[in-house]
């Protein structure tokens, strides 16, 4: 068998590995083999490989997981935001725009907009991804949606239940999404999500979108307690949900159920400065012992971004966490709200025999993500062992 070219990385200042029991190295190296890590340690002590990046002092980390977009989609509502920057509330109908926009699309376009957007989005980092359906909301448009985010993203979420359509009654578009449209979309998604929320859908119609998924052989997500105190924390807690996300609006009670509970609290700094929804409460959740994600929600109308390093930067800035907690919320916190946090194909830390999905900062260290909000700070991208903006087999000569 021919051996795998290697790519040694040296030269880096700080390593934030994620992994268990050694976080964070100073003054190191790793070694990509094959898309995987074949060696991490002190650079004074790194072996020779076909190729050598030297990072002359710059940090290094995993790639962002990023466990909450919605890619599929046509058309912006920047007029909406402008109004909404005016004065006007955020509301879930908003939505209906781009169900219009989508639905109008071709699948060409949909899939361009998606794969621009995850370009975008790697040139920032994020090395692993997950996109919603939920802007189709009918059989054929569901179905497409759900092609195009498995073409673009490594995990695919049917969000068939984000708010019911004009043109049918509630009851019916509750039995498509839970049967046809399901049976159609499950064979290209990984998990179910609901929005659960005044003016989509109630915990009791939840709930039955949920298991009907579940029945289906999804695992579950659910958008929760964004706009107010919708229930949907505790329905996720309640069902074994991997993940619900948002989480504005918490009671002691919710707080509690997620300390005692394995589901990922997913919170989205962007989009709360997009809605001007209070933000979460971090702290306390991180406190009560809650496990917690930081992902962009990219999406048209209540977050259109891709950056990964802002939701950082605002979660430290604005919501009270440590650079460590959130640089942590933001690979392995992503990583587990996906149920991607163990196993051979886990995500979100740097372990030898593990995916090398890593990025380097042109910055010495990972304060520099919120010490210098706003600055452009990626210096390299390397996704599954390849160079992210370079083409052919990795490693390539500099
Ligand atoms: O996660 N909250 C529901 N869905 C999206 C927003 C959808 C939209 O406004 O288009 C979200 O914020």
């Amino acid at each position: 068998m021919t051996p795998k070219p290697t790519e040694l990385i040296t030269g880096i200042r700080e390593l934030t590995t994620q992994a268990d029991g050694a976080p964070r190295l100073a003054d190191a190296a790793l070694v990509i083999e094959g898309g995987r890590i074949a060696w991490i340690g002190p650079a004074s002590a790194a072996p020779a490989a076909d190729v050598r990046t030297d990072a002359g002092g710059r940090a290094a980390l995993p790639g962002w997981v990023d466990s909450h977009t919605h890619l599929v989609f046509a058309g912006d509502r920047a007029a909406e935001f402008e109004a909404r920057m005016g004065g006007q509330p955020y509301a879930a109908g908003g939505i209906l725009t781009t169900v219009a926009a989508t639905r109008a699309a071709t699948e060409a376009q949909l899939t361009a907009t998606a794969a621009r957007l995850r370009r975008e989005a790697e040139a920032q980092g994020t090395t692993f991804l997950e996109s919603k359906t939920g802007y189709g909301l009918d059989l054929a448009s569901e179905a497409r949606s759900a092609r195009v985010a498995a073409s673009v993203a490594d995990v695919v979420t049917f969000l068939g239940a984000h708010i019911v359509p004009p043109g049918i009654d509630r009851r019916d578009y509750l039995d498509l999404v839970t049967g046809p449209m399901l049976a159609l979309v499950a064979p290209h998604a990984q998990f179910v999500d609901v929005f659960c929320e005044v003016g989509a859908f109630d915990v009791a119609e939840s709930r039955e979108v949920l298991l009907a998924g579940r029945a289906a052989g999804l695992g579950l997500r659910l958008h929760g307690n964004q706009l107010g105190f919708s229930g949907g924390v505790r329905l996720a807690v309640e069902l074994g949900a991997a993940s619900v996300d948002h989480c504005n609006h918490l009671e002691p009670a919710d707080l509690d159920a997620l300390a005692a509970s394995a589901t990922v609290a997913t919170l989205l700094p962007a989009c709360d400065l997009s809605t001007r929804q209070p933000f979460p409460p971090a702290r306390r959740l991180l406190d009560a012992g809650a496990s917690i994600a930081l992902a962009t929600n990219c999406n048209p109308g209540s977050s259109y971004t891709t950056s990964m390093a802002f939701c950082v930067a605002t979660a430290v800035l604005q919501m009270g966490l440590t650079i460590e907690e959130a640089v942590w919320a933001a690979t392995r916190g992503g990583a587990r709200a996906l149920g991607r946090d163990t196993g051979t194909d886990a995500v979100g830390a740097l372990r030898v025999g593990g995916r090398a999905d890593l990025q380097v900062l042109d910055a010495p260290s990972v304060a520099h993500l919120a010490y210098r909000p706003g600055v452009p700070l990626t210096w390299a991208v390397w996704r599954q062992g390849v160079r992210a903006g370079r083409r052919g087999p990795s490693p390539l000569p500099a």
